[in-house]
């Protein structure tokens, strides 16, 4: 029998390659984590969603370090931590405002728990699917909506922060709870630039794609403390009843990572990628984004291939950007190599720096109710007035354009084009 899947991995992992892409970890294992550590709750062993064993300890020990109430562990990414935050904040009958640059996981979930969130729209000005946040625009949708529940995507996937400080403080004002999608920013653990310090009330760290953890693990923190004693069972809904061992085993060594080397190695990073920014400054417009995240703006696809072509492997290139991702795994050794290899690479320009603008948009049906009817894929030239069904997303960055329930237009036409998209689903 052919084994493509292991066929490519054996291949990609015998070629010598800098992974500037997910997961964190960069191909560079922490420790020995084999077949015989996967295991089940065998007899001393612990439960994920009823831990009183050594997964409660070790979760504690990862609270201890990002200064929450309590940290639970996922085996199923974000996405399941932000199931499981929305779900809470539907038991309390919160309405949700989401900042409308949300990964497609918060799309999932609405339908899931027919949540029909109230959209803000980040300022899209650089051309793309990212952009600005600000307190203001959070403040401006609370002045009209009793106990709500604001969630915001920070960083997003091009790296773009918002100012969770002030939008934790204007929510909690309006006594409204503060989530926060940090899936690209664990590597902030337990520093001021974490959300959770920053004032969040729960918050999900995709530890798989910023710290030395296998893909898959992740943090869900929790600060507000009404929500605590529901929290693993409301996991449990979504999840699987078999939680990877070697996942979580992964988390508990990404524990001892954070406490003892993460400090150290995010100066090395930080600090070499300083240099690269100011190397590579007149030769290439960098994104405004976290020091971890390098968007250049620029025909990313051409990039790209040129980078390939000298053993450098992005996470995402589209027509405006590519992005390279690091982690503190990298090394200044590997950010000087990659240094020297930018500048012998030509840059295109992007292909269209046309602001995204989202005028009005109508809706016509809830997430959930046009997620569930019945639909047809077309060509998204023959779109117009049609209602989404499943949303589509360019994916990479995943962020939607049209979202489920909404009447597509010639203006969400155009962007959709602008990203590739040539077929869309729509209500039968
Ligand atoms: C911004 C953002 N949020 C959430 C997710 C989902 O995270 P996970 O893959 O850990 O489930 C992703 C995945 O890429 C993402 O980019």
């Amino acid at each position: 029998m052919e084994t493509p899947i292991y066929d490519f991995l054996k291949k990609y992992e015998q070629e010598p390659k800098l992974r500037l892409h997910m997961p964190g970890h960069k191909g560079k294992s922490p420790a020995e984590i084999s077949f015989a550590y996967d295991i089940t709750e065998i007899n001393g062993a612990d439960s994920l969603f009823e831990a009183d064993g050594i997964i409660a300890q070790s979760e504690k020990n990862a609270s201890a370090l990002f200064k929450t109430k309590m940290t639970c562990y996922s085996a199923g990414g974000s996405t399941l931590c932000i199931q499981t935050m929305l779900a809470l904040a539907k038991f309390e009958k919160r309405s949700i405002i989401a900042v409308r640059n949300v990964h497609r996981s918060f799309l999932s979930a609405c339908a899931l728990l027919d949540i029909q969130p109230q959209w803000i729209y980040p300022d899209y000005r650089a051309g793309f699917l990212s952009g600005e946040i600000t307190a203001e625009a959070v403040e401006k949708e609370l002045k009209n909506t009793s106990n709500a529940c604001v969630y915001i995507t920070s960083p997003d996937y091009l790296g773009k922060t918002a100012d969770i400080k002030a939008i934790a403080e204007v929510c909690h004002r309006y006594d409204a709870i503060l989530l926060v999608d940090n899936a690209h920013g664990a590597h902030t653990a337990g520093t001021e630039n974490h959300p959770i310090i920053q004032g969040a009330d729960m918050c999900c760290d995709s530890a798989h794609k910023m710290l030395p953890c296998l893909t898959g693990g992740a943090y869900l923190h929790i600060n507000y403390e009404k929500y605590i004693s529901r929290a693993k069972q409301t996991m449990s809904l979504f999840a699987s009843t078999s939680p990877s061992y070697l996942i979580m085993a992964s988390l508990d060594l990404c524990n001892d990572y954070i406490e003892n080397q993460l400090q150290s190695d995010t100066a090395e990073v930080v600090n070499a990628l300083e240099k690269l920014r100011k190397k590579i400054s007149g030769q290439y417009k960098v994104y405004s984004s976290e020091p971890f995240h390098l968007t250049l703006l620029c025909n990313g696809i051409d990039l790209a291939e040129q980078l390939r072509e000298k053993h450098v492997e992005c996470e995402y290139a589209d027509k405006y950007c590519i992005v390279l991702l690091f982690s503190p795994k990298n090394t200044a050794r590997e950010i000087e190599i990659l240094t020297m290899l930018l500048m012998l690479c030509e840059p295109k320009p992007a292909l269209s720096d046309t602001a995204i603008e989202f005028p009005h948009i109508e809706r016509k049906m809830s997430i959930r109710e046009a997620v569930m009817s019945e639909s047809e894929t077309i060509n998204v030239n023959d779109a117009d007035g049609r209602i989404c069904a499943m949303v589509n997303v360019p994916c990479p960055p995943a962020v939607p354009i049209a979202v489920s329930g909404e009447v597509i237009n010639k203006n969400l036409i155009k962007i959709f084009k602008n990203y590739g998209i040539s077929v869309v689903n729509v209500i039968k």
